[in-house]
């Protein structure tokens, strides 16, 4: 059994990573490269919890910083995101077993990209699927959804870039070229940044909104998900 005592946990925004914050014993406040950073103790564990900000420079950017800083033994990566799977309901659960990049989707209009680089196809060539460190079936989908909600879990690929995907027919099309579950814009840049740390990382995401259903985004989702970390926090020792 593998224990982690240094544990790294990032989410873009106050709605996703405040009440994390406010639950840390001795914290102490600091801004590494701009971004804020608070350390302290939850359980018997030292915890840093970042705000990454939203996007994948600042995912990345913020979670390297914050992880030559602080040495992290395990890197979380939480937070909101849209369903790409229509099973999934806001509310709902995904813990990456992978994530992709999908930046790097493109379409493939050729009146728009004719240079055969700039095609989905060729784009997919350079998108990396990262496999998570952990089997995530270990953690025994630990969520304990129905503590506050109806929701369910499921592992899953997240599909991280800078967009917001609107339109269905965009959504089906990558879910059809990367095989996502869910989008949003970090979960794929802490995850490169802890492969190339080799450092053990695990990202998970609630559904805040689903563009597939027309279910409407759901801030207080970013709040479910800081619960299901602090449980997770309290089994983590025994689960991973
Ligand atoms: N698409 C992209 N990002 C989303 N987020 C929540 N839902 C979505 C979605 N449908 C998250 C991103 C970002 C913030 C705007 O919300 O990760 O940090």
């Amino acid at each position: 059994m593998r224990s982690f005592e240094r544990i790294l946990i990032s989410a873009a925004m106050d709605s996703e990573i405040l009440d994390l914050m406010e639950e840390l014993d001795q914290p102490e406040r600091l801004e590494v490269a701009g971004y804020t950073l608070v350390l302290g103790m939850i359980e018997d564990k030292t915890v840093a919890v970042l705000k990454t900000e939203i996007g994948m420079v600042n995912g990345t950017a913020s979670v390297a910083f914050a992880a030559d800083y602080f040495k992290p033994d395990l890197i979380i990566n939480l937070g909101t995101a849209g369903a790409h799977n229509p099973q999934l309901h806001v509310g709902d659960v995904v813990v990456a077993s992978s994530t992709a990049s999908i930046n790097n989707y493109f379409g493939d209009d050729p009146e728009i990209f004719t240079d055969p680089l700039l095609s989905s196809r060729a784009a997919s060539h350079f998108n990396r699927i990262l496999s998570s460190r952990y089997e995530c079936e270990e953690l025994g989908i630990p969520c304990p959804m129905t503590e506050y909600g109806s929701g369910k879990s499921m592992l899953g690929c997240i599909g991280s870039g800078d967009i917001w995907n609107k339109d269905k027919e965009a959504i089906d099309a990558i879910r059809e070229e990367f095989g996502t579950d869910a989008e949003d814009m970090e979960t794929y840049a802490a995850a490169h940044v802890a492969s190339r740390l080799q450092i053990p990382f695990l990202g998970f995401r609630i559904m805040s909104n689903s563009e597939v259903l027309g279910e409407a985004y759901k801030p207080e989702t970013g709040s479910y998900c800081q619960s299901l970390c602090l449980s997770l926090l309290e089994n983590i020792d025994t689960i991973l």
